[in-house]
């Protein structure tokens, strides 16, 4: 055993230390979050001090007052640095973790996963992705919540509020071990600056979807979902005898999840074009093998996407420019975009998530801190531009379409030309309306992930194997409307180690229905009881056929008028936990913003005991055909097909249709 595994454990096992542990010193070069916003008032900043110190011994109370009051004042808010543990965080073995129960010591594994520096975005602030997804608020939920996972028994339940391990209460074997809940918020009091105060207040956190769930498994998950989002935008628009060589995908940002854009191009086969604003975010994705060309010049990239057209190339090239000039200039070039979308970083338009065409990187910067009022206009203005370029290249044929990033409620926001002739639909579609909805969430296929537990390379590849055979089993008897799908994710799973998309635990994703993902687990716990593969942990991303309500993604091609409900959502975190979810969670907030979405998700551990090929047969059911169920009800032509599918494979109650009457 080494020094860091022994202090390791000593350390969980302490929970909050007993002497006072010295001022934190950063690590060099790590990516802190932003300062965030100024919110509160004099009197809500000694609350949320006084909210801080109560995870602390009153004798430490006048010390940590003045440096949690300067940590609000330097920060925005008080992420008690002083108390992050001086052991490496990072995914251990599964058998590393000191605890009772196994299925907590899942979850430290995937919580310490979900904040190690080389997956987290701002490991020092909790931070995983998208700027504000958080694992814990500050550092002393954390060391808590770890202690009580140490500590818990089986027949013991721990609920965290939003980051705050509430209680750990008795339960039973087969309720979950935690209960998640993030940004939980009476509705009146969910809009975005809400989330700035009450977080400042330390009362309430941002999980996004797979922060404060624990289940991010860094990159991968999105570079999968582009490549299936990518394949089928081409599917839509090439006739049968052509393929992507050749043929244009233009788009924008090559940040923490656009940055996917160009590799998934490269998986697909075709010309990527990538604007990106920031030569360093463009600069450290060429570096990570992710956009193969550097381009700063518009004469250079029209010369080099002619020269890949002529040659049919499959290569992936970043601008370093504004998105709106590449689409102005292939305008003027006559240059055919096949595909166009954009992932610019429109959930949050005014604060620098747009940058305007008429303004360089620099004076929009400049701007965005001296005169935001002005900002705000230049984006306005930009995106009127953008939608008229984009009309005019749909207008020659390019099929757009917005990537879940608002594009199109910002731009029919700032006025621009963006309307279908009902005045109520966008002219453009949603990837969810055209693509994921129809072909994948209707059907119950979705994001299924799983991380092998004992941290080895080669359970990842037994896995695998396992996953193949099992698509390529039900691939010979699959009805033809779910043959493509299944083929898609055959091919990324023969090439997923190829890849290289592993960073952090050992995880893997793909897309699948619930069959697919029953006998996908059932051969793991197989496996495991075989002593083939150590434990694995299951879980998906909660951008799911029945995991979010979210109007305007993955409910946005529900059009029954129900899309702004979310009843699908709370049944099935409610569903899933008295079903054998080892772990649940429920958040507000996630992708599109707080107040626009609510998402669930779950993670369970197969140890490769009876009761886990139990649990995972009723809870996999259950998760994957509620959402079905909705679709089906809402009149999607595809779920109707599937759920009926599964209501015949499934023995009918007597005297109930099979079929649903519509
Ligand atoms: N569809 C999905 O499944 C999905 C998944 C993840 C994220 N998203 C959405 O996509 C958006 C991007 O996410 P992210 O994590 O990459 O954000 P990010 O902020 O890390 O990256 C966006 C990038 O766009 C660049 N940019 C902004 N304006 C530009 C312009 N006019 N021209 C060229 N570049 C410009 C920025 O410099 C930045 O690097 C978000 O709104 C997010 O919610 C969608």
């Amino acid at each position: 055993m080494t020094t860091d595994h022994n202090s390791f454990q000593a350390a969980i096992l302490q929970g909050i230390p007993a002497t006072l542990p010295p001022k934190h010193q950063f690590p060099e070069g790590v990516n802190r979050a932003p300062k965030r916003k100024d919110i509160l008032s004099l009197g809500e900043k000694h609350l949320a001090v006084r909210n801080a110190l109560r995870y602390f011994p009153k004798k430490w109370h006048a010390e940590l007052a003045r440096e949690f009051a300067e940590e609000l004042q330097d920060y925005g808010r008080i992420y008690m640095y002083r108390f992050k543990p001086n052991y490496k965080l990072y995914a251990r073995p599964l058998s590393d973790y000191p605890a009772q129960s196994q299925q907590a010591a899942a979850l430290m594994l995937m919580i310490q996963n979900n904040l190690d520096p080389a997956v987290a975005q701002h490991p020092e602030e909790l931070i995983t992705y998208g700027g504000n997804g958080a694992v814990f608020q500050n550092w002393a939920q954390y060391t808590l919540c770890m202690h009580y996972l140490a500590q818990m028994t089986d027949e013991q339940s721990l609920h965290l509020y939003s980051g705050h391990p509430m209680g750990l209460f008795p339960s039973s074997k087969n309720a979950p071990r935690v209960v998640v809940t993030n940004g939980m918020m009476i509705p009146n009091y969910s809009k975005p600056d809400d989330w700035e105060k009450f977080n400042a207040l330390g009362v309430t956190q941002y999980g996004q979807m797979t922060a404060g769930s624990f289940m991010y498994i860094g990159p991968q998950g999105i570079v999968h979902g582009t490549t299936i989002t990518l394949l089928n935008a081409f599917r839509k628009i090439l006739k049968s005898d052509e393929n992507c060589r050749g043929k244009i995908f233009l788009t924008a940002g090559l940040g923490g999840m656009s940055g996917a854009q160009p590799k998934a191009g490269n998986i697909c086969g075709c010309i990527t074009i990538c604007a990106e604003v920031n030569p360093k975010a463009a600069l450290k994705r060429q570096q990570q093998g992710w956009v193969d060309l550097l381009i700063d010049k518009l004469d250079d990239l029209v010369a080099r996407v002619r020269t890949a057209q002529k040659n049919e190339e499959v290569v992936s090239m970043a601008y370093i420019g504004n998105v709106v000039d590449v689409w102005e200039r292939f305008d003027q070039e006559d240059i055919q975009i096949h595909l166009g979308s954009d992932q610019t970083s429109l959930h949050i338009p005014w604060t620098g998530g747009y940058y305007p065409v008429s303004l360089s990187y620099e004076e929009a910067n400049s701007m965005l801190q001296e005169n935001p009022a002005a900002f705000k206009k230049e984006v306005q203005q930009s995106l009127r531009r953008h939608a008229a370029i984009i009309q005019k290249h749909t207008d020659k044929g390019t099929y757009f379409f917005d990537y879940g990033n608002a594009f199109l409620l910002e731009a029919s926001r700032a006025g621009a030309d963006i309307m279908a002739e009902n005045k109520i639909d966008f002219k453009y579609p949603s990837y969810v309306q055209d693509i994921l909805g129809p072909l994948c969430f209707d059907y119950g296929f979705g994001p299924f992930r799983w991380v092998c537990a004992s941290g080895k390379e080669e359970d990842l590849d037994r896995t695998d194997a396992i996953a193949l055979a099992v698509l390529e089993e039900i691939n010979t008897t699959a009805p033809p409307q779910i043959q493509m799908q299944l083929q898609d994710n055959i091919r990324w799973i023969r090439e997923a180690k190829k890849n290289k998309m592993v960073v952090g635990s050992q995880a893997r994703i793909l897309y699948a229905d619930a069959e697919g993902r029953m006998k996908i687990a059932a051969a793991f716990n197989t496996a495991i009881a075989n002593n083939s593969i150590g434990p694995v942990v299951l879980g998906r991303d909660h951008h799911d056929v029945s995991g979010t309500d979210s109007p305007y993604r993955e409910t946005s091609n529900i059009y029954d008028g129900s899309k702004f409900t979310a009843d699908m959502a709370i049944h099935n975190v409610i569903g899933d936990s008295f079903r054998g979810a080892t772990w649940v969670s429920i958040h507000n907030g996630g992708g599109v913003g707080w107040g626009e979405v609510m998402n669930g998700g779950f993670g369970m551990l197969l140890d490769g005991s009876p009761e886990a090929a139990e649990r995972l047969k009723s809870m996999l059911f259950y998760d994957v055909n509620n959402g079905v169920a909705r679709r089906s009800w809402a009149r999607n032509e595809e779920a109707v097909f599937a759920i009926q599918r599964e209501m015949e494979a499934n023995t009918p109650i007597e005297g109930y249709p099979s079929q649903p009457s519509r």
